[in-house]
């Protein structure tokens, strides 16, 4: 048996990536997944992964959307089990020089996009009477990182939600927990401006010497999406080789 066998995930931003990975991990561990993204590339992730996956193309920003992937996983599969709230966009300015509309639009893909995602799956687990909920923080949820103020503000935000979910749906059956990757080898971290440098700087700090890979990551997810995280809820899970340490 799978570790999630039979249950049915929501993975948001599975098109590259993190989410991709998430997706991945989770169907070969029994899931079937709702693999969302705006982007259309996560329409081959799900055909990759077989009749147990299908892609709805998703703006996390939006409650209309939200609404229809929940509906295609339960017309689908049946069931909402698990939602890896996962999608997110990285901004990379100072301050000074950061627009208020950009500080705006990453705060709604980061923020508003998990909150309207708790939001949605809450009703159809507790008709289910269970749930995990995994929220995709950062180690920018627990410190500040100079030249990515919002990404810092909205992450901290989903972090803070994050808890208030726990208290909230506890009594429903659904557990809700957050993950905050270190630096993972995907094309966040690599399309950063002045990458390179920061990762060569971060391996120096890191007690492991290394950035992670996805499916560092992804264990993590899968360990709370299933039931060996029964008793586990509002907790935040770092996941950075020891960055932070
Ligand atoms: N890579 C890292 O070092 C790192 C570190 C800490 C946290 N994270 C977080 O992990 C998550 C995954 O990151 P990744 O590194 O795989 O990034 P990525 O850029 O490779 O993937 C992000 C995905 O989210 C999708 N997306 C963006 N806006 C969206 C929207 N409005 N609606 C739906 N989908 C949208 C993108 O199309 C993309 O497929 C993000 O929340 C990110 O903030 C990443």
């Amino acid at each position: 048996m799978g570790r999630v066998q039979g249950r049915v995930a929501i993975v948001t931003g599975g098109a590259r990536g993190m989410g991709a990975c998430h997706a991945r991990v989770l169907a070969g561990e029994g899931a079937r997944v709702v693999l969302t993204d705006v982007d259309g590339a996560g329409a081959e992730v799900a055909a990759g992964i077989g009749k147990g996956a299908v892609f709805v193309r998703h703006d996390v920003r939006s409650a209309d959307d939200w609404a229809r992937v929940v509906a295609t996983a339960e017309e689908t599969f049946g069931a909402v089990d698990i939602l890896v709230n996962n999608a997110g966009t990285a901004v990379h300015e100072p301050i000074e020089r950061m627009s208020e509309e950009r500080f705006r639009g990453e705060w709604e893909v980061n923020t508003l996009g998990v909150f309207l995602g708790m939001k949605a799956v809450a009703g159809a687990m507790a008709r289910g009477g269970r749930g995990s909920i995994v929220n995709i923080c950062s180690i920018s949820s627990l410190v500040g990182e100079a030249g990515a103020v919002g990404y810092t503000a909205s992450k901290f935000a989903a972090y803070g939600m994050t808890r208030v979910a726990a208290k909230e749906f506890g009594p429903k059956g659904i557990r809700v927990n957050s993950v905050h990757p270190g630096p993972i080898d995907t094309a966040m971290l690599h399309d950063a401006p002045g990458s390179e440098e920061a990762v060569l700087m971060m391996k120096r700090m890191s007690p492991l010497g290394r950035i992670g890979a996805p499916e560092e990551v992804s264990a993590v997810v899968l360990f709370l999406a299933s039931d060996e995280a029964r008793f586990v809820t509002g907790a935040g899970y770092v996941v950075d080789g020891g960055l932070l340490a």
